[in-house]
């Protein structure tokens, strides 16, 4: 996830910004760079890799000024380097930005730009923004205006931070969808700008956080919230309690809502740098596939626990569809209890958020002893299961400090998918066109993932009406089984309600014996091929008096006679289905805990690392 920061006052902004990008130092760095106003110029420093590297060129090369704009870089489009890295300078050298998030239409932006003779320097999709606010600027346009129409040109989620040397009293700020928040500081003739308020705490507790399809137009004294149609805005002020925790938490009540919430950015964090989205080509460096290796292997396992095994689940859908190599997914506490099959042809992936839970490892270790090939998709950099793996797919997720598992699951399960289009690709099981519709599909994500979010207020409303359970039933057939199931466990570990997963065609074979009026169901019925035998496991559910909520495709209306409530979700290609189609599984579970009064980042009896066997 990229990092944004932005000063403007009577300070020095190297100083404000450096420092707050230090503090957003946990998201790691692709590359970082800063651009302040000094006089009738922008002057940008930017470099690869760590902020290290940035601020020993500061100290050779130094800059001055009070308005300013920083960045940390996690590559989406364009691969990690110094003429990728932000902030990006119009043609014409006079507006400058720094964004998050995902263009998705920057290509058609591109050529169209290209055409009309603009020569970019980069091979980011961040580029084509700021060249498009020169052109309004240049037909008369004031920065915030520019910026506007801009906006109304991209597609896809998007913050930015903009500044102009024709404008030098103001910075502009905007965010559309769920790419990245934007935080406003408003101190005494100062005010600050920030993705996440530790980067700016300690100047000011009094934060506004724009919401999707705001700006702000922000300068020494002022800070003015509009709609993307100039008209003002609700913008509410926080007084931040000076706490690190509830500072990391910003406005959200609990870290497991921040995580939801976060997931947007997270995919685009995972996906970032290894979908080349024009030839479809997939690159996982840190997995070290040769073509000898992948054509060795004819046997994989996937070995987890809890949530992270559930990913693994769907990651058997994946890669034996796209991939046709056989694989065997089971408990890492399990997977230790006998004595598998395994040899030098065998690959063993663990899925870890942590990389240091114990049954996982002892699992990898016992792999490793008999001559697997490990692999690992881990979240936590530098963690054990990274450190023992032949290969492994960070997830870039971020931190994730809530008990309950949200985003490392998603990324995962888009870890997964991208792992099984490069296993397809080198096993010749995926034709280029095919791989180039896949990485087409997969760029949608973050924005399927951030409308999921937009129903937040249903999923709130739902929990009203069923906190007071006291069992759950969650079905789903093919791909979507293991997100059943995930369900099921967001449910039972927050909110201590007796919540269970299940292959929706297994219910005949007795479950559906437990079926009754007090037995909420909630099936996953959206549009794929399994959707006429799902709407037949919901017709014999209600048959029996039991409660049924299914979980529906935007535009299905027939579903409404069949359920006692249907939550939608948009429209998703059936192998990323599942990363859209948890979404409301994990809200829907976080609001009845809330609305129970549980302790939802730190449920009782457990750990966010379970370290013991
Ligand atoms: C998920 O919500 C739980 N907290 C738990 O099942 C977790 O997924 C499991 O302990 C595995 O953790 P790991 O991914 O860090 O290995």
């Amino acid at each position: 996830m990229c990092g944004i920061v932005g000063y403007i006052g009577p300070r020095q902004a190297p100083a404000v910004v450096m420092g707050g990008l230090k503090r957003l130092e946990y998201r790691g760095y692709d590359s970082a760079g800063i651009a302040v106003l000094s006089g009738d110029a922008i002057d940008i420093r930017r470099d690869v890799g760590k902020l290290g590297n940035l601020e020993a060129l500061l100290a050779r090369e130094p800059l001055a000024g009070q308005v300013g704009i920083g960045h940390t870089r996690w590559a989406t489009h364009g691969a990690p380097s110094q003429r990728n890295a932000h902030p990006h300078l119009s043609m014409d050298g006079r507006v400058v930005l720094v964004h998050n998030g995902i263009v998705e239409n920057f290509q058609s932006l591109r050529d169209e730009l290209m055409a009309e003779g603009v020569a970019f320097r980069s091979e980011t999709d961040t580029e084509v923004i700021v060249q498009l606010v020169e052109r309004y600027m240049a037909g008369g346009l004031p920065l915030e205006e520019a910026a506007r129409q801009t906006l109304r040109q991209l597609e896809g989620a998007n913050a930015v931070v903009l500044m102009s040397v024709d404008q030098p009293d103001r910075l502009v700020c905007a965010r559309v969808g769920n790419a990245g928040g934007i935080a406003l500081g408003l101190g005494e003739g100062e005010m600050f700008i920030a993705s996440d308020i530790p980067a700016i705490l300690e100047y000011t507790r009094r934060i506004i956080f724009l919401e999707s399809k705001q700006m702000a137009v922000v300068s020494a004294d002022d800070t003015l919230v509009t709609d993307l149609d100039g008209r003002p805005a609700r913008a509410e002020l926080h007084t931040i309690a000076w706490d690190p925790v509830s500072a990391v938490k910003g406005e959200y009540k609990h870290f497991m809502q921040k995580e939801i919430f976060e997931q947007p950015r997270a995919l685009i964090d995972t996906l970032g740098g290894r979908v080349n989205f024009e030839t479809g080509c997939v690159e996982l460096p840190e997995m070290k596939l040769t073509p000898e290796l992948v054509a060795r292997i004819d046997k994989l396992f996937i070995v987890a626990c809890g949530t992270s095994y559930y990913a693994g689940l769907v990651g058997k859908y994946l890669i034996e569809t796209l991939a046709r190599l056989p694989v065997e997914v089971e408990y890492a506490s399990e997977f230790r209890t006998y004595n598998p099959i395994i040899n030098e042809r065998t690959a063993v992936l663990t899925i870890t958020q942590s990389g240091e839970t114990a049954d996982t490892l002892a699992a990898a270790e016992q792999a490793r002893a008999q001559g697997a090939t490990l692999w690992s998709i881990v979240n936590a950099i530098g963690s054990q299961s990274m450190r023992l793996s032949d290969g492994h797919i960070a997830m870039h997720a971020g931190p994730e400090i809530g008990v309950a598992s949200t985003k490392a699951f998603t990324t995962s399960l888009a870890d997964l998918y991208l792992l099984a289009c490069a296993l397809g690709t080198m096993r010749g099981t995926i034709s280029p066109a095919q791989m180039r519709q896949l990485a087409a599909d997969v760029a949608h994500l973050p924005a399927l993932v951030g409308r999921a979010l937009e129903r937040d207020a249903e999923y709130q409303a739902l929990a009203e009406r069923f906190h007071r359970a006291h069992n759950f039933l969650f079905l789903g057939r093919g791909i979507n089984y293991p997100i059943a199931m995930e369900g099921a466990l967001k449910l039972k570990e927050i909110s201590y309600i007796h919540a269970e997963g299940y292959p929706a065609g297994e219910m005949k074979h007795g479950p559906i014996a437990l079926i009754d009026e007090s037995m909420p169901v909630l099936a996953i019925v959206t549009k794929d091929a399994l959707y006429d035998k799902m709407i037949s496991q919901v017709q014999q559910a209600r048959a029996r008096g039991g409660v049924v909520i299914a979980l529906a495709t935007e535009g299905d209306e027939a579903i409404r006679s069949e359920a006692d409530v249907v939550i939608y979700v948009p429209a998703a290609p059936p192998l990323l289905a599942p990363i859209v189609n948890v979404v409301p599984l994990q809200l829907l579970s976080y609001h009845i805990a809330v609305r129970r009064g549980a302790d939802v980042d730190q449920p009782r009896n457990l750990a966010k690392s379970v370290t013991v066997e």
